[in-house]
Protein backbone atom coordinates (compact mmCIF):
# COMPACT_ATOMS: atom_id res chain seq x y z
CA UNK A 1 0.00 0.00 0.00
CA UNK A 2 1.38 3.55 -0.74
CA UNK A 3 1.38 6.01 2.01
CA UNK A 4 -1.31 8.39 2.26
CA UNK A 5 -1.22 11.92 1.68
CA UNK A 6 1.81 12.03 -0.51
CA UNK A 7 1.46 15.20 -1.87
CA UNK A 8 1.79 16.26 2.24
CA UNK A 9 4.79 14.81 2.87
CA UNK A 10 8.52 16.25 3.42
CA UNK A 11 11.64 15.46 5.45
CA UNK A 12 12.35 17.42 9.04
CA UNK A 13 15.94 16.17 9.87
CA UNK A 14 15.41 12.42 10.31
CA UNK A 15 11.73 12.15 10.64
CA UNK A 16 9.26 12.28 7.62
CA UNK A 17 5.86 14.73 8.43
CA UNK A 18 2.88 15.43 6.84
CA UNK A 19 2.32 19.41 6.79
CA UNK A 20 -0.66 21.38 5.44
CA UNK A 21 0.60 25.02 5.33
CA UNK A 22 -1.56 26.48 2.10
CA UNK A 23 -4.32 28.08 4.05
CA UNK A 24 -6.47 28.22 0.83
CA UNK A 25 -6.20 24.46 0.43
CA UNK A 26 -6.99 24.35 4.20
CA UNK A 27 -10.13 25.71 3.75
CA UNK A 28 -11.47 24.05 0.71
CA UNK A 29 -10.86 20.66 2.61
CA UNK A 30 -12.94 22.30 5.32
CA UNK A 31 -15.63 23.67 3.46
CA UNK A 32 -16.51 20.18 1.36
CA UNK A 33 -19.24 19.04 3.50
CA UNK A 34 -20.55 16.22 0.87
CA UNK A 35 -19.50 13.29 0.69
CA UNK A 36 -20.62 10.89 -1.44
CA UNK A 37 -20.27 7.35 0.34
CA UNK A 38 -20.92 3.89 -1.17
CA UNK A 39 -22.69 1.32 0.93
CA UNK A 40 -23.84 -1.99 0.34
CA UNK A 41 -27.12 -2.22 2.51
CA UNK A 42 -27.94 -5.76 3.98
CA UNK A 43 -31.50 -7.14 5.30
CA UNK A 44 -31.42 -10.04 7.75
CA UNK A 45 -34.49 -12.14 8.74
CA UNK A 46 -32.79 -13.92 11.80
CA UNK A 47 -33.75 -11.51 14.79
CA UNK A 48 -32.79 -13.78 17.55
CA UNK A 49 -29.33 -13.49 18.72
CA UNK A 50 -26.36 -14.63 16.63
CA UNK A 51 -23.47 -13.54 18.30
CA UNK A 52 -24.00 -14.26 21.99
CA UNK A 53 -20.54 -11.24 23.19
CA UNK A 54 -22.40 -9.06 21.05
CA UNK A 55 -25.70 -9.63 22.40
CA UNK A 56 -24.11 -8.89 26.03
CA UNK A 57 -22.18 -6.01 25.26
CA UNK A 58 -25.56 -4.24 23.63
CA UNK A 59 -26.76 -5.30 27.39
CA UNK A 60 -24.09 -3.31 29.07
CA UNK A 61 -24.62 -0.48 26.70
CA UNK A 62 -27.94 -0.05 27.59
CA UNK A 63 -27.23 -0.34 31.69
CA UNK A 64 -24.45 2.31 31.26
CA UNK A 65 -25.96 5.07 29.63
CA UNK A 66 -25.83 8.16 31.07
CA UNK A 67 -27.32 11.78 30.37
CA UNK A 68 -24.67 14.99 29.21
CA UNK A 69 -27.32 17.39 30.69
CA UNK A 70 -28.41 15.87 34.33
CA UNK A 71 -25.37 13.67 35.24
CA UNK A 72 -22.58 16.64 35.01
CA UNK A 73 -22.35 19.16 36.94
CA UNK A 74 -22.48 22.35 34.73
CA UNK A 75 -21.62 24.30 37.54
CA UNK A 76 -18.16 23.71 37.97
CA UNK A 77 -15.68 26.35 36.18
CA UNK A 78 -12.82 26.55 33.88
CA UNK A 79 -10.56 29.16 32.88
CA UNK A 80 -7.18 29.95 31.34
CA UNK A 81 -6.06 30.99 34.83
CA UNK A 82 -5.75 27.89 35.91
CA UNK A 83 -3.52 25.10 35.30
CA UNK A 84 -6.32 22.39 33.50
CA UNK A 85 -3.26 19.51 33.58
CA UNK A 86 -0.47 18.82 34.69
CA UNK A 87 2.12 21.09 33.12
CA UNK A 88 4.04 18.53 31.18
CA UNK A 89 0.89 17.05 29.64
CA UNK A 90 0.81 20.51 27.62
CA UNK A 91 3.82 20.39 24.46
CA UNK A 92 2.70 23.71 23.77
CA UNK A 93 3.32 25.02 27.94
CA UNK A 94 6.06 22.91 27.79
CA UNK A 95 7.93 24.88 25.00
CA UNK A 96 7.09 28.16 26.58
CA UNK A 97 8.37 27.01 29.72
CA UNK A 98 12.32 26.10 28.29
CA UNK A 99 11.62 29.56 26.41
CA UNK A 100 11.26 31.40 29.50
CA UNK A 101 7.58 32.46 29.11
CA UNK A 102 5.73 33.44 32.39
CA UNK A 103 3.14 30.87 33.86
CA UNK A 104 0.10 32.66 33.34
CA UNK A 105 1.17 32.31 29.78
CA UNK A 106 1.81 29.05 29.85
CA UNK A 107 -1.59 28.43 31.31
CA UNK A 108 -3.38 30.44 28.19
CA UNK A 109 -1.50 27.76 25.99
CA UNK A 110 -1.95 24.59 27.77
CA UNK A 111 -6.01 25.85 27.70
CA UNK A 112 -5.78 26.85 24.14
CA UNK A 113 -3.78 23.19 22.85
CA UNK A 114 -6.80 21.09 25.29
CA UNK A 115 -9.45 23.51 23.55
CA UNK A 116 -7.60 22.26 20.34
CA UNK A 117 -7.80 18.37 21.27
CA UNK A 118 -11.19 18.34 22.68
CA UNK A 119 -11.93 19.76 19.40
CA UNK A 120 -10.50 16.96 17.21
CA UNK A 121 -12.01 14.73 19.60
CA UNK A 122 -15.53 16.17 19.29
CA UNK A 123 -15.09 16.37 15.12
CA UNK A 124 -13.74 12.63 15.42
CA UNK A 125 -17.13 12.05 17.75
CA UNK A 126 -19.22 12.86 14.86
CA UNK A 127 -17.39 10.96 12.28
CA UNK A 128 -18.18 8.37 14.86
CA UNK A 129 -21.91 8.90 14.62
CA UNK A 130 -21.84 8.99 10.87
CA UNK A 131 -19.75 5.76 10.71
CA UNK A 132 -21.84 3.78 13.25
CA UNK A 133 -25.10 5.00 11.32
CA UNK A 134 -23.90 3.25 8.57
CA UNK A 135 -22.93 -0.15 10.21
CA UNK A 136 -26.17 0.04 11.31
CA UNK A 137 -26.63 -0.61 6.98
CA UNK A 138 -23.92 -2.73 5.84
CA UNK A 139 -23.40 -4.98 8.87
CA UNK A 140 -25.13 -8.20 8.23
CA UNK A 141 -26.29 -9.75 11.65
CA UNK A 142 -29.19 -8.19 13.53
CA UNK A 143 -26.70 -7.90 17.10
CA UNK A 144 -24.47 -5.89 14.96
CA UNK A 145 -27.19 -3.75 13.97
CA UNK A 146 -28.16 -3.50 17.69
CA UNK A 147 -25.08 -2.79 19.05
CA UNK A 148 -24.02 -0.42 15.89
CA UNK A 149 -27.05 1.69 16.76
CA UNK A 150 -26.78 1.43 20.62
CA UNK A 151 -23.50 3.24 19.88
CA UNK A 152 -24.80 6.15 17.58
CA UNK A 153 -26.73 7.29 21.34
CA UNK A 154 -23.38 7.29 22.75
CA UNK A 155 -21.78 9.10 20.27
CA UNK A 156 -24.47 11.71 19.89
CA UNK A 157 -23.91 12.18 23.58
CA UNK A 158 -20.34 12.56 23.37
CA UNK A 159 -20.64 15.20 20.76
CA UNK A 160 -23.09 16.57 23.15
CA UNK A 161 -20.72 16.62 26.39
CA UNK A 162 -18.05 17.79 24.24
CA UNK A 163 -19.45 20.57 22.17
CA UNK A 164 -21.59 21.98 25.63
CA UNK A 165 -17.78 21.73 27.38
CA UNK A 166 -16.46 23.96 24.92
CA UNK A 167 -19.24 26.41 24.20
CA UNK A 168 -19.99 26.67 27.97
CA UNK A 169 -16.39 26.89 29.46
CA UNK A 170 -14.50 27.39 26.88
CA UNK A 171 -15.52 29.91 24.59
CA UNK A 172 -14.61 28.07 21.31
CA UNK A 173 -14.78 25.26 19.20
CA UNK A 174 -10.98 25.07 17.08
CA UNK A 175 -12.01 23.47 13.31
CA UNK A 176 -11.00 19.93 12.07
CA UNK A 177 -7.73 19.32 11.11
CA UNK A 178 -6.61 18.48 7.37
CA UNK A 179 -4.81 15.39 7.75
CA UNK A 180 -7.74 14.03 10.84
CA UNK A 181 -10.45 15.35 8.18
CA UNK A 182 -9.03 13.15 5.24
CA UNK A 183 -8.79 9.76 7.85
CA UNK A 184 -11.87 10.35 8.49
CA UNK A 185 -13.06 10.37 5.14
CA UNK A 186 -11.51 7.45 3.95
CA UNK A 187 -12.75 5.29 6.80
CA UNK A 188 -16.44 7.02 6.10
CA UNK A 189 -16.04 6.44 2.33
CA UNK A 190 -14.84 2.57 2.93
CA UNK A 191 -17.07 0.14 1.12
CA UNK A 192 -17.45 -2.81 3.47
CA UNK A 193 -18.12 -3.26 7.18
CA UNK A 194 -14.76 -4.79 7.41
CA UNK A 195 -12.58 -1.64 6.98
CA UNK A 196 -15.30 0.85 8.56
CA UNK A 197 -15.07 -1.58 11.81
CA UNK A 198 -11.42 -2.24 11.63
CA UNK A 199 -10.81 2.21 10.67
CA UNK A 200 -13.27 3.34 13.32
CA UNK A 201 -13.79 0.95 16.45
CA UNK A 202 -10.46 -0.49 16.81
CA UNK A 203 -7.93 2.31 15.09
CA UNK A 204 -9.95 5.31 16.24
CA UNK A 205 -12.08 4.31 19.22
CA UNK A 206 -8.84 2.44 20.49
CA UNK A 207 -6.90 5.72 19.97
CA UNK A 208 -9.50 8.31 21.58
CA UNK A 209 -9.35 5.44 24.49
CA UNK A 210 -5.83 6.10 24.61
CA UNK A 211 -5.55 9.72 24.11
CA UNK A 212 -8.64 10.00 26.82
CA UNK A 213 -7.11 7.97 29.54
CA UNK A 214 -4.03 9.99 29.42
CA UNK A 215 -5.64 13.30 29.58
CA UNK A 216 -7.67 12.04 32.33
CA UNK A 217 -4.81 10.81 34.80
CA UNK A 218 -3.27 14.46 33.71
CA UNK A 219 -6.28 16.34 34.57
CA UNK A 220 -6.54 19.38 37.39
CA UNK A 221 -10.30 20.48 36.52
CA UNK A 222 -13.23 18.48 38.13
CA UNK A 223 -15.21 19.34 34.94
CA UNK A 224 -13.27 18.19 32.63
CA UNK A 225 -11.82 15.22 34.19
CA UNK A 226 -15.67 13.97 34.50
CA UNK A 227 -16.41 14.43 30.90
CA UNK A 228 -13.41 12.59 29.90
CA UNK A 229 -14.12 9.84 32.50
CA UNK A 230 -17.66 9.14 31.17
CA UNK A 231 -16.91 9.18 27.54
CA UNK A 232 -14.18 7.05 28.03
CA UNK A 233 -16.19 4.10 29.81
CA UNK A 234 -18.02 4.49 26.47
CA UNK A 235 -15.39 4.24 24.15
CA UNK A 236 -13.33 1.09 25.67
CA UNK A 237 -16.64 -0.46 24.87
CA UNK A 238 -17.13 0.56 21.43
CA UNK A 239 -13.24 -0.37 21.06
CA UNK A 240 -14.41 -3.74 22.44
CA UNK A 241 -17.22 -4.21 19.36
CA UNK A 242 -14.34 -3.80 17.29
CA UNK A 243 -11.99 -6.35 18.57
CA UNK A 244 -15.06 -9.05 18.98
CA UNK A 245 -15.81 -7.35 15.14
CA UNK A 246 -12.73 -8.00 13.33
CA UNK A 247 -12.26 -11.35 15.45
CA UNK A 248 -14.24 -13.12 13.44
CA UNK A 249 -13.44 -11.17 10.07
CA UNK A 250 -9.94 -12.47 10.77
CA UNK A 251 -10.92 -15.63 11.32
CA UNK A 252 -12.71 -16.07 8.04
CA UNK A 253 -9.90 -14.41 5.77
CA UNK A 254 -6.72 -15.70 3.98
CA UNK A 255 -3.39 -15.02 4.73
CA UNK A 256 -3.14 -12.61 1.58
CA UNK A 257 -6.56 -10.72 3.36
CA UNK A 258 -5.09 -10.50 6.46
CA UNK A 259 -1.99 -9.12 5.15
CA UNK A 260 -3.42 -6.31 3.52
CA UNK A 261 -5.89 -5.70 6.66
CA UNK A 262 -2.60 -5.51 8.85
CA UNK A 263 -1.00 -3.04 5.97
CA UNK A 264 -3.61 -0.67 6.01
CA UNK A 265 -4.25 -0.31 9.75
CA UNK A 266 -0.80 0.63 9.88
CA UNK A 267 -1.36 3.20 6.73
CA UNK A 268 -3.53 5.27 8.61
CA UNK A 269 -2.43 5.22 12.00
CA UNK A 270 1.49 6.08 10.34
CA UNK A 271 -0.44 8.94 8.26
CA UNK A 272 -1.89 10.05 11.58
CA UNK A 273 2.01 9.85 13.76
CA UNK A 274 3.54 11.93 10.39
CA UNK A 275 1.18 15.12 11.19
CA UNK A 276 2.85 14.84 14.77
CA UNK A 277 0.80 17.70 15.37
CA UNK A 278 1.38 19.90 13.20
CA UNK A 279 -2.28 20.81 11.69
CA UNK A 280 -2.49 22.08 15.80
CA UNK A 281 0.71 24.06 15.40
CA UNK A 282 0.42 25.85 12.50
CA UNK A 283 -2.79 27.57 14.12
CA UNK A 284 -1.98 28.31 17.46
CA UNK A 285 1.91 28.00 17.28
CA UNK A 286 2.08 32.09 16.05
CA UNK A 287 0.18 33.17 18.97
CA UNK A 288 2.81 32.37 21.01
CA UNK A 289 5.92 32.81 18.39
CA UNK A 290 6.38 28.90 18.55
CA UNK A 291 8.12 28.09 15.13
CA UNK A 292 5.77 24.37 14.24
CA UNK A 293 8.93 23.12 12.23
CA UNK A 294 11.75 23.80 15.39
CA UNK A 295 9.17 21.91 17.93
CA UNK A 296 8.33 18.93 15.39
CA UNK A 297 12.71 18.81 15.08
CA UNK A 298 12.94 18.85 18.37
CA UNK A 299 10.34 16.29 19.96
CA UNK A 300 10.97 13.62 17.22
CA UNK A 301 15.00 14.16 18.22
CA UNK A 302 14.34 13.74 21.65
CA UNK A 303 16.16 10.68 22.78
CA UNK A 304 12.79 9.13 24.63
CA UNK A 305 10.49 9.92 21.72
CA UNK A 306 9.44 6.48 21.22
CA UNK A 307 8.77 6.31 25.17
CA UNK A 308 6.17 9.91 24.74
CA UNK A 309 4.81 9.27 21.28
CA UNK A 310 4.05 5.73 21.74
CA UNK A 311 1.85 6.24 24.45
CA UNK A 312 -1.27 6.17 23.30
CA UNK A 313 -0.49 3.56 20.62
CA UNK A 314 0.25 1.15 22.94
CA UNK A 315 -2.58 1.91 25.55
CA UNK A 316 -5.67 -0.08 23.53
CA UNK A 317 -4.50 -0.27 19.38
CA UNK A 318 -1.39 -1.77 20.18
CA UNK A 319 -2.34 -4.42 22.00
CA UNK A 320 -5.78 -5.48 20.63
CA UNK A 321 -3.80 -6.03 16.92
CA UNK A 322 -1.51 -7.81 18.43
CA UNK A 323 -4.25 -10.15 19.25
CA UNK A 324 -5.82 -10.14 16.27
CA UNK A 325 -3.10 -10.82 14.79
CA UNK A 326 -3.04 -7.55 12.37
CA UNK A 327 0.65 -6.42 14.06
CA UNK A 328 2.79 -9.48 13.39
CA UNK A 329 6.63 -9.75 12.84
CA UNK A 330 6.33 -8.65 9.44
CA UNK A 331 4.93 -4.59 10.00
CA UNK A 332 6.65 -4.54 13.80
CA UNK A 333 9.87 -2.87 12.82
CA UNK A 334 7.93 -0.21 10.98
CA UNK A 335 5.90 0.63 14.10
CA UNK A 336 9.22 0.66 16.52
CA UNK A 337 10.79 2.68 13.73
CA UNK A 338 8.52 5.17 13.61
CA UNK A 339 7.72 5.35 17.87
CA UNK A 340 4.21 4.42 17.27
CA UNK A 341 5.51 1.08 19.41
CA UNK A 342 7.99 0.40 21.87
CA UNK A 343 9.25 -2.87 23.27
CA UNK A 344 7.81 -2.34 26.55
CA UNK A 345 4.78 -4.76 27.83
CA UNK A 346 1.70 -3.30 26.63
CA UNK A 347 -0.31 -2.15 28.95
CA UNK A 348 -3.74 -3.40 28.73
CA UNK A 349 -6.01 -5.16 25.94
FE1 LIG B 1 -17.43 8.65 21.13
FE1 LIG C 1 -16.94 5.75 20.19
Amino acid sequence: MDKLLQDHRKRFGEFEVIEFVDTAEIERLRDQIEVDVPMQLHWTWEYGSEVAELRSLYEKGKVNQWNAELDLDWSLACSNDEWLMNPQASMLASVLQMMGRDEATQKAAMFDEINYVLSQLLHGEQAALQLCGQLTNVCDKMDEKWYAASQVVDEARHIEALSKFMQRKMGSIYPIGSTLKILLEILLEARTAQQKTLGMQTLFEGMAVGIMDMMRRDCRNPLLTEVIHRIEQDESRHAAFGVLMMRRVVRDASTEQKAEMEDWAFGILEALNANQQLDMLHLLGPKYGIDPKSVVQLVTSLPNFADLNSMPYMHTVVPNLRNLGLLTERTRERWLKLGMMTEKKPAAA
